[in-house]
């Protein structure tokens, strides 16, 4: 016997996860394979994290103080010390200035936003997800109010132009709509929110007694000027979810922080009291080290800077060959790692396309539907494939041979 929750969550598996198990299977038995799998589904990076953070790590274990610090239980929402060099971090790295009353790390913010979606939401009340979006946060949702939530969509892609329209979104609030999540840069659609719409979005939440939870997971991957959020003081009903696991390269270590008011960074705290305990504190011990050293940090901005450009080059590459391909019809993307476009032309299901473009081709990329329902697009993430130009070209060949054949 298991619950209904657990059933429910059985029948809706994360595609990104069931297409790992696929890259499993190809790296165990390749004989299978006709030829080599191109995975372009996954969104983590594959490069090194930057080499400051790497001698933190070493000076972190070969002292013993250090060690001992970091075998140890630290508070539930992180060390002091951390949130206090967080506040170097967020003003050297993005020019924002915070206070550590004002952050809550933990253990990486898929973690995060769970324990924030039991901070806000009552069983019943009402969250607003955007179509497309990121694929975990309905799950999430679903999971920490067993069920008992209900999810509207703000449809953000219309007619292949994104183009989130604020009256639209008012239409969908209610007296129980107390959450909005957004990702910036996107997630499957690589768009930068601009300040404009996030300045009405803020004022909406205002007036209208909601949180806005605006995700920043690639906020150290856009390629043209940052708008102001991202450096501005945050407003009354932001909460920035900052996970360090693209910016720093680091998703296997689970870190992240939330920068949100004051009275909800204690109801977190009581919450993660009984969830996670405590995050890792020989990560925690790390960070101390590396944002607290000015030199470090200004290390990681150049880090940052390049890693830019490589995305960028990326990204541009997978535009250009993509666009050879007729009739399809691609969202440039501003920032991030993925490349979103319509297929639907040559097929409206994508998740059928995209079986189809494994099954012939070995290439593996993510159907539109699994990210809220978009059907009819694609996501393709350069992120597995950025340090080998060769290989991303080799994906996206094959896939221009797949649409000719689809074409005849
Ligand atoms: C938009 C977005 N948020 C959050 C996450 C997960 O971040 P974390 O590793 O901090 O759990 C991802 C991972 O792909 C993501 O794309």
């Amino acid at each position: 016997m298991v619950s209904k929750i657990a059933k429910w969550m059985a029948e809706h598996p994360s595609s990104i996860r069931e297409i790992m198990s696929l890259v499993a299977e190809y790296k165990k038995h390749p004989e299978k394979f006709p030829r080599e799998l191109i995975y372009l589904a996954g969104g983590w990076p594959q490069d090194m994290p930057p080499g400051i953070l790497i001698n933190k790590l070493k000076e972190v274990i070969t002292s013993e103080d250090l060690i001992r610090m970091s075998a140890s239980y630290s508070p539930t929402i992180g060390y002091p010390d951390l949130l206090e060099a967080i506040v170097q971090y967020e003003k050297e790295v993005f020019s924002r200035s915070v206070e550590p009353e004002e952050i809550v790390f933990g253990l990486g913010s898929s973690e995060q936003t769970g324990a924030l979606f039991i901070s806000l939401l009552d069983p019943g009340d009402e969250l607003i997800l955007t179509a497309p979006g990121y694929l975990n946060y309905e799950r999430q949702a679903r999971l920490e109010l067993l069920g008992n939530v209900n999810i509207r969509y703000w449809r953000v892609i219309k007619d292949g132009v994104f183009s989130p329209d604020l009256d639209e979104l008012q239409s969908l609030i209610t007296k129980k709509t107390k959450a909005v999540v957004i990702t910036t840069p996107g997630n499957p659609d690589g768009q930068v929110w601009t300040d404009e719409i996030i300045d009405g979005l803020s004022d909406l939440a205002e007036e209208k007694d909601f949180y806005i939870l605006i995700d920043v997971a690639y906020r150290a991957f856009i390629f043209y000027e940052k708008p102001k959020y991202f450096s501005r003081k945050r407003r009354e009903k932001e909460i920035y979810i900052c996970t360090l696991s693209k910016e720093l390269r680091i998703p296997g270590w689970r870190a992240s922080y939330v920068l949100l008011p004051y009275d909800l960074a204690r109801y977190l705290n009581t919450i993660e009291q009984a969830r996670t305990l405590a995050p890792c504190s020989l990560v925690q011990t790390t960070l101390i080290k590396l944002f607290n050293d000015k030199n470090a940090l200004s290390e990681v901005k150049k880090f940052y800077e390049e890693g830019t450009k490589k995305y960028e080059k990326a990204a541009k590459l997978t535009v250009d060959y993509l666009s050879r391909i007729p009739q399809l019809k691609i969202l440039e993307p501003q920032g991030g790692f993925y490349v979103f476009f319509d297929v639907s032309y040559y097929e409206k299901s994508s998740r059928k396309l995209c079986n189809e473009l494994l099954q012939k081709y070995q290439v593996a990329l993510t159907p539109g539907i699994d990210f809220n329902g978009f059907e009819g697009w694609i996501r393709l993430s350069f992120a597995p494939v950025v340090e080998s130009q060769e290989k991303l070209i080799e994906g996206l060949e094959r896939m221009i041979k797949f649409f000719e054949e689809k074409r005849r």
